[in-house]
């Protein structure tokens, strides 16, 4: 079969090129550790009160290590305060678990300036370890339009 010269070449690059595409993907799986967030257990929303979110809250489990457990409900974070807005304070260098589900619909976290972007199912729980290294104020928002009082859904984390 004939191919033409230029022909040729124009499916070397595309060769070359989706090549590189491959093993980009392939590279930050296996170099970079790079995954898509993925739920590490299902509850059943209606049987919140009788799992590890019946209480939920801040937990220290080592001297900078911390576990964040929240349930997202229409409209607001509940981390087992009563504030519509709560707010949590960590000292800087703290590692800190988040496990969260949702009560009700699809809800999500943002946890600003840091590399946090989960959803929130409801039947799924989500979790995703985030390290806060300088002190500030970072909201963690949620990121699903999940009704009219999506906005409001804000919590606070206070490094100091
Ligand atoms: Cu919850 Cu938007």
């Amino acid at each position: 079969m004939h191919i033409d010269r230029l022909e040729r070449y124009w499916i070397i690059a595309v060769g070359v090129v989706f090549g590189a595409f491959a093993a980009a993907i392939v590279a930050s799986v296996v170099v970079f550790g790079v995954h898509l967030p993925s739920p590490v257990g299902r509850i059943d929303p209606a049987k919140l009160a009788e799992s590890e979110f019946a209480k939920p809250g801040l937990t220290q489990d080592s001297e900078h290590a911390y576990t964040l457990r929240m349930v997202a409900k229409m409209w607001r974070f509940d981390i087992g305060s009563k504030e519509p807005q709560p707010t949590i304070k960590l000292p800087a260098g703290s590692r800190l678990k988040i496990v969260a589900t949702s009560l009700d619909v699809t809800h999500g976290i943002y946890v600003e300036r840091h590399d946090v972007n989960v959803m929130l199912l409801p039947g799924q729980i989500s979790q995703v370890e985030v390290l806060f290294s300088k002190p500030g104020i970072y909201h963690i928002i949620c990121h699903e339009y999940c009704g009219p009082g999506h906005q409001a859904m804000i919590a606070t984390i206070e490094v100091s």
